[in-house]
């Protein structure tokens, strides 16, 4: 009788995995979008009937993807997917020309080279590391590695939520722990929900949306004593927009020969949103495990590999991306000030703030004059992301604002 459970459950899971995830990418979009974090009701999982019929280019359109596939031609500021408008860097331009002859070949050796790079800067060994097209691949092979029927996972609320939807796919359960009164993970509330069926807590730090970060040796005990009991996964794709980015890293966690996975991406700092890199260190036995749920390397491009390698060492153009991004959201600040509008402060390339009108409404006005923001709804407020663009982009936010406050 166990003998057949098992079995049945084992076919679930396949199914699951082989037959379930294409359909599933469509939800996916919504979900990992929804403001609320939670499907719309008209999208709730109940059959394939639901899902079909909702191709890619059909994604709500409060998701990113949804936002820039509707988006007018002319738009004027797009700041609604924290994406880096200063970017990439010359010396990027300048390696994927360099690079286009010979993109004939695999990236294998270019990748090689990357991870060494990474390696060297870490101080961990090129067995540390895994590289994909994004972060967003290996957040998803995290997910499914993971999760199990019956299994947990747990996040903050609100957090970046690409991963946990995911893995929700699978498992049973997704445990959401709202955000502390400074608007920070709540470590000491994750630590305590986790129990016998959780697979991996999620930390996204900075987190998004609430552009928060979180004191690093609290967060380095956390890992610390969460990781004997647990897999932590820290995402720090936002963590180049702090003073001391290497200070502030879980890498170090990694070094230590804890079970702690810590994910990077170039499409922020770096201005790679649509060049596709990122990678994720943790132990080498990890990388394999994870391996079995990820392209790997086979999904990079060439010419965006070389980039990477180039803009990897540019410090004076990170620095110029700091400032110019600094300037911006002191300008954002102060215009929401005028207004009279509070703002989370914020450690990254977006910044949060309550509104004062329902956010679908909010960002279809904003959207009509031009200017693509994001809306969340949480702690029974509605809420503006709007990400940290060039100061023209700071200034059609500005007026369109205006009218609307
Ligand atoms: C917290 C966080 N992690 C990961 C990603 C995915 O980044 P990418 O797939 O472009 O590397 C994003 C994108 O916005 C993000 O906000």
């Amino acid at each position: 009788m166990s003998n057949t459970l098992s079995r049945r459950q084992m076919l679930r899971r396949g199914a699951l995995l082989a037959g379930g995830l294409p359909f599933a990418a469509g939800l996916l979009d919504q979900a990992q979008a929804a403001p609320n974090g939670h499907l719309p009701p008209s999208r709730e999982v109940t059959g394939i009937a639901d899902i079909t019929g909702t191709g890619e280019l059909m994604a709500p359109a409060y998701s990113e993807k949804g936002i820039a596939l509707r988006a007018p031609a002319e738009l004027k500021a797009r700041l609604f997917a924290n994406e880096n408008p200063f970017g990439p860097s010359e010396r990027a331009k300048t390696a994927i020309l360099n690079a286009l002859p010979t993109s004939y070949q695999y990236p294998f050796m270019h990748i090689r080279d990357l991870v060494k790079m990474l390696a060297d800067h870490d101080g961990l060994a090129p067995e540390n590391y895994m590289m994909a097209a994004g972060s967003s691949c290996l957040l998803s092979a995290a997910a499914l590695c993971f999760s199990k029927p019956g299994g947990n996972i747990i996040s903050g609320d609100p957090s970046y939520e690409d991963l946990p939807t995911r893995a929700t796919l699978v498992n049973e359960k997704w445990i959401k722990v709202p955000v502390t009164s400074e608007y920070k993970l709540d470590l000491d509330a994750m630590e305590k929900a986790i129990d016998g069926n959780t697979g991996l807590v999620y930390i996204c730090n900075p987190n998004n949306p609430t552009a928060t970060v979180l004191d690093a040796d609290k967060l380095r005990a956390f890992c610390e004593r969460v990781s004997k009991r647990v897999t932590v996964f820290v995402d720090e794709a936002y963590i180049d927009y702090l003073d001391d980015p290497a200070g502030m890293s879980m890498m170090s966690s990694v070094k230590a020969g804890q079970n702690i996975i810590v994910a990077r991406t170039f499409s922020k700092v770096y201005g790679f949103a649509g060049l596709r890199v990122g990678y994720v260190a943790a132990q080498p036995s990890m990388i394999t495990r994870l391996g079995a749920y990820n392209e790997g390397m086979i999904s990079l491009s060439a010419p965006s590999v070389m980039a990477a390698l180039a803009s990897f060492q540019d410090k004076d153009y990170m620095r110029g991306v700091l400032e110019k991004t600094t300037a911006s959201k002191s300008f954002l600040y102060e215009t929401l000030k005028k207004e009279g509008y509070d703002y989370i402060p914020s450690s990254a390339n977006f910044v949060l703030f309550p509104i004062k009108m329902e956010g679908k409404h909010f960002t279809d006005e904003m959207m009509k004059r031009g200017v693509g923001v994001r809306f969340w709804k949480f702690n029974n407020k509605e809420w503006c992301r709007v990400s940290i663009g060039r100061m023209d982009e700071m200034e059609a936010f500005a007026a369109a604002f205006k009218e609307l406050s």
